[in-house]
């Protein structure tokens, strides 16, 4: 079992994976990017109800212990996949404009949303239904940015 051929391969392979030769960690990476978009934005969804219903103590504990993690998570991973494949974020416009929506997306979480949680009066649901539109417009447009890559003479610039 496991002779030294079979070590020699499976060190091959790993070396491989993070030598890049076959994009493997760019599309761990990008699986990592897309769990993490749904971690983030999927419960936000599911926000106004559980205010509603009087649900504080689980959305205080989803939002910090799943959503912020997951917004985080998706930065690292679309950080990675740019990094590896040179991308110049100075210059390829569709993921420079998606970093500031993601930095709006953060301060929207942390002064909007985090502190209408645990907290059901009427002017915390006022705050709440903002912070939860503004994210949700910053994931369509997110979205649609990471999709179209649009300005499209700038589709993808490199580093050297
Ligand atoms: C935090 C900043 C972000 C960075 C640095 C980033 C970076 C990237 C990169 C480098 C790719 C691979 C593109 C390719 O090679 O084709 C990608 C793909 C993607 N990202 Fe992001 N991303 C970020 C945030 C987001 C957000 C907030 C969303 C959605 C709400 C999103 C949705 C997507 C989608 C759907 C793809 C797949 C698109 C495709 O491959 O055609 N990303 N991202």
């Amino acid at each position: 079992m496991g002779g030294g051929g079979d070590r020699g391969a499976s060190v091959g392979t790993v070396i491989g994976i993070f030598l890049n030769e076959n994009q493997t960690l760019v599309r761990i990476l990008y699986l990592v990017h897309i769990i993490g978009i749904v971690g983030a934005f999927g419960p936000t969804f599911l926000y106004q109800r559980m205010h509603k219903a009087g649900e504080t103590a689980a959305m205080a504990a989803l939002h910090m212990k799943f959503v912020f993690p997951s917004l985080v998570i998706l930065w690292v991973a679309g950080m990675g996949m740019a990094g590896i494949n040179k991308f110049s974020l100075a210059s390829t416009y569709w993921i420079t404009a998606t970093i500031v929506l993601w930095i709006a997306a953060m301060a929207v979480s942390w002064f909007f949303i985090k502190p209408a949680v645990s907290d059901t009066s009427p002017e915390a649901s006022k705050k709440l239904n903002m912070g939860v539109g503004i994210t949700h417009l910053i994931f369509v447009l997110s979205l649609w940015l990471m999709i179209f890559k649009p300005f499209v003479d700038n589709t993808y610039a490199f580093n050297d």
